[in-house]
């Protein structure tokens, strides 16, 4: 035990989704919850002690955006990404699902297509029926890489015959829930494909800061030399383990393109006047380094910890190996169980509640996501668990 992350304060009875949701979402409330995204770690003490100082000021009125939030920002995606933001491209929005289909119905017309690669985090699979437009499936490939692991790529023949159809990709990088890091020339190739057929890309990053040592994220948007083709959507959300408070902001360099998204903002009435979402955000972008590097090292022993642990003692399931994210895409196929019955197995016989593979679109069957933001002791114990139910 020494690492503030072996720490946990109880979220039980704190209206925590995660934790009081089992009972609505499983039917049980005694299993262990490894589900929603988000961390069971405390936020770092600085986003806590600036909330703290705000709420000391009892009128909660609509908040105007401070500057220093922007500079919060700009100086996070210059000295994490090493990417020079300019202060008009970046639009802030309540969250990112939020924003995803603002952009759709900015940048798009009705029917044009959206090409999502399953499985993929479920709220882009909908974005496309909800808004008129039309989805375009280019779904992962899984392989086999040199040391028999497993791995995903991008179907890229398939996908430029999708681009030919459609006016924009939505792409998870890194990608939520198969934990690849997509390399710089993967993402040169789509974005060389996307421009040759006029295709927009909305690279939803909200995972960028969350990559371990072995992999390295880049941000897409700094590849577009033109800045006219990607669209970048960023959150201190998940770094920070502040998702509830809901605020994300959107870099578009493309000038008349982010005057649409701000249009079709202004025309849903979406605004970002919530006073503790703006203090959290610029609190954790401007002091939250520190923390992330311990947040890390520990997620990644943790990671390390739960693929030996598989290997050792689980060799029914495989653990897709993780570049980036705190969820892990669990290969439970060799149990030969359906939808139904695994998901029956992990909440009744394992009580391990976490989010079944078939919700992320094609190629989810059979696979389990597992967060693993929690203590190394709740991991152990949870493994100790599933191991057993196996037997
Ligand atoms: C890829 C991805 N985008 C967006 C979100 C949610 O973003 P927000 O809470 O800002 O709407 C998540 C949450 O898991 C995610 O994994």
């Amino acid at each position: 035990m020494n690492s503030i992350f072996d720490h946990l304060i109880p979220r039980q009875g704190s209206l925590s989704l995660k934790h009081d949701g089992l009972q609505s979402t499983f039917g049980v409330s005694d299993a262990q919850a490894m589900w929603v995204a988000d961390m069971d770690f405390s936020a770092p003490s600085a986003v806590s002690q600036a909330l703290q100082l705000r709420a000391q000021h009892p009128i909660y009125g609509y908040s105007m955006v401070p500057e220093s939030l922007y500079e919060a920002l700009i100086d996070w995606m210059r000295v994490q990404h090493d990417w020079e933001i300019e202060r008009d491209w970046i639009v802030l929005t309540p969250g990112v699902v939020p924003c995803l289909s603002t952009v759709v119905m900015a940048l798009t017309n009705e029917k044009e297509g959206v090409i999502v690669q399953p499985p993929v985090y479920f709220p882009f699979l909908s974005i496309a029926d909800n808004t008129g437009r039309t989805t375009l499936e280019n779904p992962l490939v899984l392989r086999l890489d040199q040391f028999d692991n497993l791995r995903y790529e991008i179907d890229f023949d398939h996908f430029e015959l999708c681009a030919k159809q459609a006016k924009i990709l939505l792409l998870c990088s890194p990608h939520n829930p198969v934990g690849r890091v997509w390399h710089e020339d993967e993402l040169a190739r789509l974005l060389a494909i996307a421009k040759q057929h006029g295709l927009l890309i909305l690279a939803d990053e909200i995972h960028a800061d969350l990559v371990y040592p072995d992999a390295k994220h880049l941000v897409l948007g700094k590849m577009d030399v033109d800045q006219a083709h990607v669209i970048t959507a960023v959150a201190p959300s998940k770094t920070f383990n502040i998702p509830g408070l809901g605020l994300s902001a959107l870099i578009v360099p493309h000038s008349p393109s982010r005057k649409a998204i701000e249009l079709q903002l202004s025309k849903t009435g979406v605004s970002v006047a919530n006073p503790f979402s703006l203090v959290a955000f610029e609190a954790a972008y401007r002091h939250g380094h520190y923390w992330l590097a311990g947040l890390m090292d520990y997620l990644q022993q943790t990671r390390d910890l739960v693929n030996t642990y598989f290997k050792q003692h689980i060799p029914q399931i495989t653990v897709t190996p993780a570049e980036g994210t705190y969820l892990l895409w669990l290969d439970c196929r060799k149990l030969k169980l359906d939808d139904q019955q695994l998901q029956t197995f992990f909440i009744h016989q394992a009580k391990l509640a976490l989010s079944p593979g078939a919700l992320f679109g094609t190629g989810g069957r059979g696979f389990m996501r597992m967060n693993i933001a929690t203590s190394q002791a709740n991991i152990l114990m949870a493994l100790e668990k599933l191991k057993a139910a196996l037997v």
